[in-house]
């Protein structure tokens, strides 16, 4: 069987690791890769996260200094960073459940569904709902690099930055935020990144995958 186009463009795509600086992403592509990001699903459709985009010279030096000095950070045209709520509250829920009801109608379920995830959610350690939080804006993160490749744009997803100098960078911990992951857009440097020529390293299908039939 042909291969579908995304999979052709999951082998296009890598973690490039020298962006051209000249070469920036169309706006028009980047508001297609935040639109995915919007349409992630997440669990209970809480969407418990924020999105950063960040084109500002100056505020990307100053992550890429508390990243690893990582060069895409600064040679891409945009940096996303993917910030996940610091805790589930009780008003984060109910404006989900407004949101629902406003555009959904006042179904009976919907309460009762909503007021037991608080009863599950609330309870629970502040650093239990921000990982599960944060595995929601991993999704996302997995569909922002899915339609990036196909618009044939380049992106590095990074966990190689200190969380809590990025939340200060941004203001993220009055905003009851923080940053769990990081990613840069633009097109690789041809030539220039030692990444582009080597082969795609995968595990071979039998150690990733357990088929009982
Ligand atoms: C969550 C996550 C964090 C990553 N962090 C970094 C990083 O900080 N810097 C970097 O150059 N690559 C980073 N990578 C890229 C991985 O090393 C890369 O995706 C993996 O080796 C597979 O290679 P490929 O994406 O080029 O196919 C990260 C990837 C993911 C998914």
């Amino acid at each position: 069987m042909t291969k579908t186009p995304l999979i052709e463009r999951l082998n296009w795509r890598y973690a490039t690791k020298k962006m051209d600086p000249a070469k920036p992403v169309s706006e028009d592509k980047v508001a297609q890769i935040v639109e995915a990001i919007q349409l992630a699903p997440t669990s209970s459709g809480t969407q418990p996260f924020e999105l950063f985009v960040i084109t500002n010279p100056e505020t990307r030096a100053e992550i890429r200094k508390v990243a690893w000095d990582q060069t895409p950070i600064t040679d891409g045209s945009h940096l996303l960073v993917f910030a996940a709520w610091d805790n589930y509250t009780a008003e984060r829920i109910d404006a989900v459940t407004d949101q629902l009801k406003a555009e959904r109608g006042d179904l009976p379920l919907l309460t009762a569904y909503y007021d037991n995830l608080k009863n599950t959610y609330l309870p629970r350690d502040a650093s239990v709902n921000h990982d599960h939080a944060a595995r929601q804006a991993y999704i996302a993160l997995g569909l922002a690099m899915a339609a990036a490749a196909e618009l044939e744009v380049d992106a590095t997803p990074m966990e190689g930055f200190d969380p809590d100098k990025v939340d200060e960078i941004l203001g993220l911990k009055d905003k009851g935020l923080r940053s769990v992951v990081i990613m840069p857009l633009g097109h690789r440097e041809e030539g220039a990144d030692w990444l582009l020529p080597m082969p795609k390293m995968r595990k071979p299908l039998e150690k990733l995958v357990t088929r009982l039939d």
